[in-house]
């Protein structure tokens, strides 16, 4: 008798739904016979602007070496980050994409028996690395879309190995102060990694959000994640990193894939940390793009969760699938919540202004349908 595999799978695993990904343009234009090159994907918090020049120019060079494995120390990239962040070279891990870097968390601290704790409408991604590994999720009821970090401070038990937070927090866009995150640090016990997951922190520079490296020399029981996807524009290249004590940075090495960051991905990611204009110019492009999108929500009577993120989510006042059905059919594609526990919000990346022009006319036209 041949065995049942998916029963036969460890408990977590049987029980983890799959991460959804935002829409493909490819798969939409197949469905509906769409020509890709009018479909609008503001869907999966991509930098708009597509590559800098500087970093294609650093992929082409390397693409001589492709036949050789990559620098599975990432030595180049590990030298700019830690000069860049002010920590040790051996504080840094790298990893593929900053998903890589939550995943190596979950496999080195937790276990069955152990658990993580997260908020509601936390990022997708903590609840499948803690039940890939059988450990438990404490998930936090949020505060007005938020972390209610005191809440979760409660949640926190002798069984608790890693607490996830976001800030700015993915799909919310909700964000917490430096006090709230020094107050939160000061109480969470020592026995309890606290993963800070920056993904969009570059988006938020000069406003109330808290620089999570500014604590590392606190709490050695911190550690602070960050990504090439978003601002820097390399989504697709898979390049993320956390910063922690040389310990943590050790314990994850041990379990990392030995040459997790490809070469063209290294050598893009140094070429893109070093182009502070790049930078500039998408973090100027998302403030001007959150405004226009949010001045179209206001003419549409539509309300909005508050983000200092890369995109924003809409509050359509009713259960939003039909309208994100609709949006497919005009060939916009957006992020629907539902899974994240918000049925009547759509998550929009901010796009280009004509990309978000072109979003808001589909959205007027699919709300006038009814
Ligand atoms: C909050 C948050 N953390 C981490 C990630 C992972 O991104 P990546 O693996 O591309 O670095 C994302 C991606 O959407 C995110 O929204």
């Amino acid at each position: 008798m041949s065995g049942n595999f998916l029963t036969l799978a460890q408990p977590g695993v049987q029980q983890l739904s799959p991460y959804v990904p935002g829409k493909p343009v490819d798969e939409l234009a197949r469905e509906l016979n769409l020509d890709p090159a009018n479909i609008v994907k503001l869907a999966s918090n991509e930098n708009p602007l597509g590559p800098s020049p500087k970093v294609l120019a650093a992929i082409r060079e390397e693409l001589a070496e492709l036949t050789r494995y990559p620098d599975g120390n990432g030595f180049a990239l590990k030298s700019l980050l830690a000069q860049k962040c002010g920590v040790e070279l051996n504080q840094v891990t790298l990893g593929n994409g900053s998903n890589d870097i939550l995943e190596l968390v979950g496999r080195a601290y937790l276990a069955p028996g152990l658990n993580a704790v997260f908020s509601e409408h936390a990022f997708a991604v903590y609840p499948i690395v803690t039940q890939a590994v059988g450990a438990d999720a404490k998930v936090v009821p949020a505060k007005e879309w938020g972390h209610d970090l005191p809440a979760m401070l409660a949640a926190i038990d002798a069984q608790t190995r890693v607490v996830f937070i976001a800030n700015p927090n993915n799909p919310t866009g909700t964000w917490f102060d430096a006090q709230a995150l020094s107050d939160f640090l000061q109480d969470v016990p020592e026995h309890v990694l606290v993963v800070l997951d920056e993904a969009y922190i570059e988006y938020a520079k000069g406003s109330d959000l808290p620089n999570g490296l500014d604590f590392l020399a606190a709490y050695p029981n911190l550690l602070v994640s960050r990504t090439f996807s978003k601002a820097y524009g390399l989504a697709s290249l898979r390049v993320g990193y956390g910063l922690s004590t040389a310990v943590v940075a050790d314990v994850l090495n041990r379990v990392r894939q030995p040459f997790n960051v490809n070469s063209l991905a290294l050598a893009a990611a140094c070429a893109a940390v070093k182009d502070a204009e790049y930078l500039e110019e998408g973090r100027r492009l998302n403030e001007s793009g959150m405004l226009q999108l949010q001045e179209g929500f206001r003419e549409l009577g539509l309300g909005w969760i508050p983000s200092k993120g890369n995109f924003i989510c809409v509050d359509l006042g009713q259960v939003a699938a039909p309208v994100f059905q609709g949006l497919l059919r005009e060939g916009v594609i957006v992020r629907p919540t539902a899974n994240y526990g918000m049925p009547n919000h759509l998550r929009i990346t901010i796009g280009l202004p004509a990309e978000n022009a072109r979003f808001l006319e589909a959205l007027a036209k699919v709300l006038a349908r009814g």
